[in-house]
């Protein structure tokens, strides 16, 4: 098969130093063994995250010269606007500084105390913003994904009988809307099917619950669909964002990840109250509805990066780059979450570690140790991630513990993938020496970001 390359070339590079293996060491001890903590300076492939992490084109670094700073009404929000009408096909935009200010907004306006927000499994700032509210995260997602060798095609499918179920429980009107994550990032990157979005549309529309979408990685979700669903196999991503979007009522956006972007998020709907709502919240906590916490750059930025993400040579590559990494694992042995998800590998910790309990925190000695073989920074998507419920105060014991590798989008080459499969297929060799952990400082919410670790 004849080669395809990166559909880019590199007009500016940032050097990357490789640390000793001593440096190494001291700085994970430094850093409470938690990779969040270590300093970026010391790492020298960080796949920490796809969140902010992407390299921009020239066009998108031509965009921000072109940033309107005015405080109220600046172009570049109006720039914003006309590009989420046109890829996204929601009327109306609220922009955010990043996701999780678009998840407060809607959470705020739609949840009532003791309601039900069902999605196909949590994310982390998600569930919080919900639960803040003082709803209740129900997952419906089908159960393959929560096992990492269930193969099928569209992994994050939401399980329309456990849907129903909830509906029948508590009923249609304690559940304010369904949050439909595209991709599911916890689950590894898994995409929908636009058979199932159109099944779930039709379940709400019997029982008048709205339908939202985290389309932090929708774009990814669209390639998906383009290659494993019948009859996308001759649209163009841009068609199929569309179309997955029609079903729903509105979406909360990272654009740090799709939209190629350092930094920024929006909310964008369909109704005029939500956007009224939206508009009264967003002053309080993030900026004027014409820049939410933005610069005018930055969303200058985004608007060239949602006509450079639906680009079909540019998804194509980037999907085939994390699927490069994930199959020369696979060819090794190691046990990984399949099918290769969109935007990481993950490593399946249970699996490679199993002389650890899940209170010794694998997937966090896992991430650890990688960092200390090769410099590689991964995160840990496990037990302490999921954190403590918080009526009850117990920890949350999640099926899937995993080591997330985080591929961002335009930064990379394969060769530093090679380099990553090497590190991970020497760790593989020496399992049986990683240590577990103890957890030593642990903070009220999402602590994963800041908790401390000492090894066993
Ligand atoms: N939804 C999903 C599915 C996400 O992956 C993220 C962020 C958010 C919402 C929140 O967006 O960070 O812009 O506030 N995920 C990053 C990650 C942090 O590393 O997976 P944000």
């Amino acid at each position: 098969q004849r080669p395809v390359a990166e559909p880019f070339k590199i007009k500016a590079v940032e050097p990357i130093r490789m640390t000793t293996r001593a440096e190494r060491e001291r700085a994970i001890k430094d850093a409470g063994y938690n990779t969040f903590l270590l300093k970026s300076e010391d790492v020298y492939i960080d796949l920490l995250t796809d969140s902010g992490t992407n390299a921009m084109s020239d066009r998108q670094w031509a965009a921000l010269m072109m940033g309107d700073e005015a405080y109220a009404g600046a172009r570049s929000f109006y720039r914003l606007e006309e590009a989420v009408r046109e890829i996204y096909g929601f009327k109306y935009v609220v922009p955010t500084h990043q996701g999780r200010g678009a998840e407060h907004l809607i959470s705020r306006i739609l949840i009532k105390p003791g309601t039900y927000v069902p999605g196909n499994m949590y994310f982390t700032t998600t569930r919080t913003h919900q639960e803040m509210q003082g709803a209740t995260f129900v997952d419906v997602i089908i159960d393959e994904a929560h096992d990492p060798t269930a193969i099928h095609p569209f992994k994050g499918n939401v399980d329309i009988a456990k849907f129903e179920a909830l509906i029948e429980r508590v009923g249609a009107e304690n559940i304010p809307y369904i949050n439909v994550a595209l991709t599911v990032n916890m689950a590894g990157g898994q995409p929908v099917s636009m058979a199932n979005l159109r099944a779930v549309r039709a379940v709400c529309d019997r029982h008048g619950i709205r339908m939202w979408s985290d389309a932090t990685r929708a774009v990814e979700n669209a390639y998906f669909i383009k290659e494993r669903e019948p009859g996308y196999q001759n649209k163009t991503v841009r068609e199929i964002m569309r179309e997955m979007m029609s079903y729903f009522d509105g979406c909360t956006m990272s654009g740090k990840k799709d939209c190629l972007v350092n930094i920024g998020g929006f909310l964008a709907m369909n109704e005029e109250w939500i956007l009224q709502k939206a508009r009264e919240q967003v002053v309080i906590f993030e900026g004027m509805p014409t820049y939410g916490g933005l610069a005018g750059r930055d969303m200058e930025a985004i608007a060239q990066g949602i006509y450079e993400m639906v680009d079909d040579d540019y998804i194509a590559h980037r999907i085939y780059q994390v699927r490069y990494l994930g199959e020369q694992l696979l060819a090794a042995g190691i046990p990984i979450v399949q099918p290769i998800g969109g935007h990481a590998v993950m490593l399946d910790a249970r699996a490679f570690l199993p002389h650890l309990t899940q209170d010794q925190f694998p997937a966090q000695a896992l991430a650890a140790a990688l960092y200390v073989d090769s410099g590689v920074r991964a995160m840990e998507r496990g037990i302490v991630s999921a954190g403590r419920d918080p009526k009850t105060g117990e920890n949350r014991y999640p099926k899937l513990e995993l080591v997330r590798l985080t591929i961002p989008r335009r930064v990379y080459t394969d060769r530093h993938m090679d380099v990553v499969a090497y590190s991970v297929k020497h760790l593989w060799q020496h399992r049986d020496s990683i240590p577990g952990l103890r957890m030593v400082y642990e903070p009220p919410t999402l602590r994963f970001f800041t908790a401390r670790f000492e090894p066993l």
